[in-house]
């Protein structure tokens, strides 16, 4: 389907995860346009195989309907009883819609609670998404910021190398990690959890972390962070503190699932910052690591720029929605039935059971009851 959200540019199925569709004996309906903004034009889906049609049409006869974000339920008028939707429904943000979807019959399937299980590596839309996003943090602060990265020596004097500093250290920070270190700047980087330290090491970049606290490991579970002791909290603001007044960008990543994004700069530690330097908050629309974060703008405080751009995937669509059209194909291919000639996810299956919101008109995930 094409994607209604303000500023999305992805699109959820490419020509080739649709000839991989057709080849499991699936028959594809493309809504046009839908893959414009992602260079995928109609003719492309054509070619692979697939009708092109307007919503209505490709709704008409849909078991599944794909979609990197939910569509709105006021556009599904048409849809088969008990089709599945699957796409980044945003469950906890969006729950309203959830309640919709169970009211059309639909059974909605939320791809970021993939569970995160070796088996479901390549059906992780949270992973893909968010190593672009790692990326191109990285080039949104280096086009905002009035300086070089790598240190250069040149005729007319040396340019210095930029220090650049990472906040979180998942998935996206290790992307930001390895390609400021290819643009050569000088890299270092925080994370509460410790196993991160060793990862930052294997990168060529320096850790800066708190010893010696209670809580120190940080990990709750599936490898996600956990909510820290104040004592830690105390110890890791005073050592960013120190940190940051010496650096030239930051970028910050630090998420905590099913809350509000840590806070990790405060304005005052901002002002500490030299004029000109940069800080993208890549946690802006989950509430912001950065106070004074604007999601969508980029601001200038004390001298500082902060970066705040929404949906950064969106910002590199061609490969964030091939990665993205990836992971669908992974997972539907895997429950692929061929008798049934379609998915069918089993009762009690770890992935079924994690991302399956609604089901015979009713909301049936334990994380939204
Ligand atoms: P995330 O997007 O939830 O958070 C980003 C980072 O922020 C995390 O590293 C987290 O520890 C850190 N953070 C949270 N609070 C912080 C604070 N106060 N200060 C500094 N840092 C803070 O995490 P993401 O990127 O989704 O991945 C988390 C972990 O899950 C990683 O270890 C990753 O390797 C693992 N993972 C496992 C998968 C699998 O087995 N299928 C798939 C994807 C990731």
């Amino acid at each position: 389907m094409k994607e209604t959200a303000a500023g999305e540019r992805r699109v959820s199925a490419t020509p080739e995860t649709v000839k991989k569709f057709i080849a499991l004996g699936a028959t594809v309906a493309v809504e046009a346009g839908s893959g414009d903004t992602a260079s995928c034009a109609d003719a492309s889906y054509t070619d692979a195989g697939a009708t092109i049609g307007s919503r209505a049409e490709v709704l008409a006869d849909a078991d599944i309907v794909l979609g990197v974000q939910g569509p709105a339920p006021d556009s599904l008028a048409g849809l088969k009883q008990g089709a599945w939707i699957v796409a980044g429904l945003n469950p906890f943000g969006e729950r309203e819609r959830v309640d919709a979807y169970a009211q059309l019959g639909a059974e909605a399937l939320a791809m970021e609670f993939m569970p995160r299980i070796t088996r479901a590596q390549s059906m992780d839309i949270l992973s893909s998404q968010s190593n672009l996003s790692g990326y191109k943090a990285v080039l949104d602060a280096a086009s905002e910021y009035g300086r070089a990265f790598p240190m250069m020596m040149t005729a007319a004097g040396t340019v210095s190398a930029a220090r650049l500093f990472v906040m979180g250290v998942g998935v996206a920070g290790l992307q930001a990690i390895a390609t400021a270190r290819r643009l050569g700047a000088q890299v270092s980087a925080t994370d509460v959890r410790a196993a991160t330290k060793e990862q930052i090491q294997s990168l060529g970049a320096k850790p800066i972390f708190v010893e010696n606290v209670k809580g120190i490991e940080g990990e709750g579970t599936g490898g996600y962070a956990t909510e820290m002791s104040d004592e830690y909290k105390a110890a890791q603001a005073e050592l960013v503190s120190s940190h940051i007044a010496k650096q030239d960008i930051v970028i910050t990543t630090a998420l905590i699932p099913g809350r509000a994004a840590p806070r990790l700069i405060t304005d005052a530690q901002v002002a500490t910052m030299k004029p000109g330097s940069v800080i993208v908050d890549l946690a802006v629309e989950q509430g912001g690591n950065v106070e004074g974060s604007v999601a969508g703008e980029v601001v200038e405080k004390h001298g500082v720029k902060i970066v705040g751009h929404k949906n950064v995937p969106s910002r590199l669509a061609a490969d964030s929605s091939a990665l993205f059209a990836r992971n669908l194909y992974n997972f539907l291919s895997a429950f692929w039935d061929k008798d049934a000639g379609r998915p069918v996810l089993p009762d009690g299956d770890e992935i079924g059971d994690a991302i399956r919101l609604t089901r015979d008109g009713k909301v049936v995930n334990a994380r939204l009851l």
